[in-house]
């Protein structure tokens, strides 16, 4: 084929089965679909990526000690996993641990001391980088009651969190809940870092259930720590988007926007929040039908932001399911299936006009994960084929799972490619062990990804679909490659917006192109990544070696606080490196309402 330039190109080739001759692969068509920049939506370059003779692996090794229905890494080496009471293996104090801490290099397990219940709360970390969980569950007298496990209730929990950068530091959790708490109760809540490094606290339950009705419903947001703003008080601020969207509107998808205001997506429908102003503006309603907050949980993400088109916001929603909310459990069924719909828009006025745009997933997912590669590209993992979210609720309950059909087969979704190409499972590993509910999946600090979880059940149990204690590792093609390397880095460096710094780098040689990106990896329960991010810098090369990067321009296209940077060279990346953005500084508090 002449006239190509040397880039990725794609090739289509389809291919009509013959249903007299199913062994016979008769090709219909044979389509080459060059590359070009100016088809896609961004003006992004693509960096080249080497062609690896390396391939994906799939590796179990490990356990959690407690299942990892709440994940977040806090520092080069340690995952923080966070459970409900329930009796879990990992002991602390005499009675079952229900958070953990996992070394990623050594997989040791220890467990981590909690006060209150943690099921099913939310967390974010704050601009100084300590780590806030918040909501959760009364104690559940009758299986985990006090009397073993000398919990309280974490309704309105704030669990504080200030994760020890140093090998051998010991960092616990500080939980006062005469002094620390939220203003209201929450069950399932999402939690977005915004452009103050604060947290807006969204939505929930003010008591545990499942399908979220105008009984219980919590239809506000809050901040940590507490804002009087719009005449609040450091009261709960009435949302009437949360009020609209009863039903499947718990753990809405939310992400903080580079201009500062906070899309939110729950049931079927979307808006954008102008937290400044308490104005919302109602985007189209998600296509054909499907719902994909709780329990219909779909999972959503923030797609790479890059200076190259002056950080053009676009969201991505994936699976999901288009049973009605109104239906009755008994009418719900655990073999319903579930959407292979993805949907996205990009967040500016042109796009919001064009709507959304529709994409299937090779597989329909219910409950997936959604994780960045430092590549740019979206590991979607985990989940379920069938059912809904929760247990013991709906009927043909496999175990009390109220979903079936475990997914077992990532998919690699490129954003950057155009659409009708952008999924790949090629050379993706299946693994043999369900991800269903209460499982997630998690970029590390070293490049691959961290996957855990599964507990459809009340407490712990070895039903089918048991709770699941075996951590797996998904690793990429370049985890096997020569990687390169930052050389001067002093752990957890504070980087001012639009500072420009030097990077010494090795294995990364004159001719290569260097690329950088600041990323947030997210804390991840249900599906939801809350405050996953990724930030493409400005970077050259000054000198052999030695290149020049930008971190980001301001606290709207990264709110302060904590992330990894990654250098990549010809599209294989460095390990991360755990960096402060901003001045890292303790978010504002308003003396007014302080106590
Ligand atoms: C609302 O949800 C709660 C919690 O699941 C449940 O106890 C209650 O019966 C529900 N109310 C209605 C009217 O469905
Ligand atoms: C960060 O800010 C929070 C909220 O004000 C505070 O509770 C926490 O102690 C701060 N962390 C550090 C390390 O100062």
């Amino acid at each position: 084929m002449d006239g190509l330039n040397p880039d990725r190109h794609t090739i289509k080739l389809v291919h009509w089965p013959q249903d007299n001759h199913p062994s016979i692969l008769a090709f219909e068509a044979f389509i080459l679909i060059p590359h070009r920049t100016n088809t896609l939506s961004h003006s992004r370059s693509i960096a080249p990526r080497k062609v690896s003779q390396h391939s994906w692996s799939l590796v179990q090794k490990g356990s959690t000690g407690v299942n990892a229905m709440q994940l977040v890494v806090v520092s080069q080496e340690r995952v923080l996993i966070i459970d409900k009471v329930e009796h879990n293996p990992l002991t602390i104090d005499g009675h079952p641990a229900w958070a953990s801490e996992y070394n990623l290099l050594t997989h040791a397990v220890k467990p981590v001391r909690l006060q209150s219940n943690s099921f099913c709360a939310g967390g974010s970390f704050l601009g100084n980088g300590t780590l806030i969980n918040v909501g959760g569950n009364p104690v559940v007298e009758d299986h985990t009651g006090a009397a073993d496990f000398g919990d309280v209730n974490g309704l309105q929990a704030v669990r504080l969190y200030h994760p020890c950068d140093s090998v051998d530091g010991e960092c616990s959790f500080y939980e006062n809940h005469e002094r620390v708490r939220m203003a209201s109760p929450r069950w399932y809540n999402s939690v977005v870092r915004i452009s103050d490094g604060s947290a807006m606290i969204i939505g929930g339950s003010i008591k545990g259930g499942w399908i979220n009705n105008a009984t219980v419903n919590n239809p506000t947001i809050e901040y940590y720590p507490p804002k009087s703003i719009h005449g609040s008080k450091g009261n709960p601020i009435h949302i009437p988007f949360l009020q609209e969207t009863v039903g499947a509107n718990l753990f809405p998808i939310a992400t903080s926007l580079p201009d500062g205001r906070v899309f939110i997506a729950a049931n079927q429908d979307a808006i954008i929040y102008d937290w400044k102003r308490n104005t919302e503006i109602r985007l189209p309603r998600l296509p054909n039908g499907v719902r994909v907050t709780y329990p219909m949980a779909g999972t959503g993400l923030l797609l790479p932001l890059s200076y190259e088109d002056n950080y053009t916001p676009t969201i991505l929603l994936c699976g999901g399911s288009t049973v009605d909310d109104k239906t009755a459990s008994y009418e719900i069924s655990s073999q319903t299936p579930a959407s292979s719909q993805c949907v996205r828009m990009v967040l500016d006025e042109g796009g919001i006009k064009k709507g959304w745009e529709v994409e299937q997933m090779p597989q329909a997912r219910l409950m997936p994960d959604a994780v960045f590669l430092p590549t740019g590209q979206v590991v979607i993992i985990n989940g379920a084929g069938s059912g809904i979210s929760g247990y013991g609720n709906v009927k043909d309950q496999v175990g009390a799972s109220n979903a079936a059909n475990p997914v077992l087969k990532p998919v690699l979704y490129d954003p950057l490619l155009p659409p009708g190409s952008r999924f790949s499972s090629e050379g993706l590993p299946s693994s043999s062990i369900p991800r269903l509910y209460h499982s997630v999946a998690s970029l590390t600090p070293q490049g691959n990804i961290m996957i855990a979880g599964s507990n459809p059940n009340l407490d712990r149990s070895e039903v089918a679909y048991g709770t699941e204690y075996r951590a797996e590792w998904l690793n990429p093609p370049y985890m096997g490659a020569q990687r390169p390397k930052i050389l001067n880095y002093k752990n957890v460096e504070t980087i001012p917006f639009g500072k420009t710094f030097s990077l010494r780098v090795e294995n990364c040689g004159d001719k290569s192109q260097g690329r950088g990106v600041f990323m947030d990896l997210g804390f991840v329960t249900h599906a939801v990544h809350m405050n996953s991010r990724m930030v493409y810098a400005k970077i050259i090369q000054t000198a052999d070696g030695l290149w020049s990067i930008t971190a980001p321009p301001n606290e709207n296209v990264y709110p302060p606080g904590p992330a990894w940077m990654f250098f990549l060279c010809d599209g294989i990346p460095s390990e991360g490196k755990k960096v402060i953005i901003g001045e890292g500084h303790s978010p504002p508090v308003d003396e007014a309402i302080a106590h």
